[in-house]
């Protein structure tokens, strides 16, 4: 059970954030959400939590800009008193190859990606020094793995994330803050809404594409699985074996 425990989930407006929000909702967490523009989206993910009875609230912040990041996590201070897990979950794609992707594309999918997991810790860091203990779960992907043609910019942002992750899991290891990285293989989402005939999806070996909720699990086991920290952890069907 995560009761009396405040959860900070970034891009929790559907897919995989929404998913996990509601997850740590039904193990009686509190939530924070986090969501770049949809309001509507992100209220009713935050209804469908408080209706779990735990107290839920969305807030609109742009992950990739450092002092929204720290004023929303002050907020959240303020509204909750702490948090406990941070989620860093909110990602984009701007897919394109190397030789022709324009010089934005790539600074984007970076600042939201990897530079807003950095400005998320870097905030919520103090809040978890104080309590002497909390748990982070940076969402990487297997392109972050394994690399992806068509999709420079995200396999780069994503293997920073699993960097970041393992030197964030060092340098807080001492004072009982774990951070660990969750690498999803294809997961049906809005995200993956293009990729319905995408060929390597035969290549899966279980067979299926994998659902918000396999990622919502492996979050859970992660939160409760006190002596793992700085690990990578696939949630594929086997992709990216
Ligand atoms: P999605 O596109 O359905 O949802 C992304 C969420 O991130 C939305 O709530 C959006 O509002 C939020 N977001 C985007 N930019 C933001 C910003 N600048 N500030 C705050 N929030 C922002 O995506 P999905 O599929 O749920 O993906 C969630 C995470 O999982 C992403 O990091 C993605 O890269 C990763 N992932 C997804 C896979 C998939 O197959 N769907 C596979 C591997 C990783």
């Amino acid at each position: 059970m995560l009761k009396d425990q405040t959860a900070i989930i970034t891009g929790g407006s559907r897919g995989i954030g929404a998913a996990i929000a509601r997850a740590l909702a039904a193990r009686g967490a509190n939530v924070a959400i986090l969501y770049a523009g949809n309001a509507q989206a992100a209220e009713a993910v935050s209804i469908q939590c408080a209706d779990l009875g735990v107290t839920a609230r969305a807030y609109r912040c742009n992950v990739a800009d450092y002092s929204q990041t720290r004023e929303t996590v002050a907020q959240i201070k303020k509204d909750f008193g702490t948090a406990h897990i941070l989620i860093n979950n909110a990602g984009i794609t701007r897919d394109g190859l190397a030789a022709m992707m324009k010089e934005a594309d790539f600074d984007d999918v970076v600042d939201t990606n990897l530079k807003g997991a950095f400005n998320m810790i870097r905030h919520c860091a103090g809040l978890f020094l104080r309590n002497r203990g909390g748990c982070i779960i940076n969402i990487s992907s297997v392109s972050g793995l394994m690399g992806n043609a068509g999709q420079c910019n995200y396999s780069a942002s994503k293997a920073g994330l699993i960097g970041l992750t393992k030197s964030v899991a060092k340098e807080l290891a001492p004072k009982g803050i774990r951070c660990n990285a969750i690498a999803p293989g294809f997961i049906q989402t809005d995200m993956t809404d293009s990729q319905a005939e995408n060929p390597l999806l035969s290549m899966i070996p279980l067979g299926r594409m994998g659902k918000p909720e396999d990622v919502a699990e492996a979050a859970l086991y992660l939160i409760s699985a006190n002596y793992i920290t700085g690990e990578v952890l696939r949630v594929d069907g086997g992709i990216a074996m």
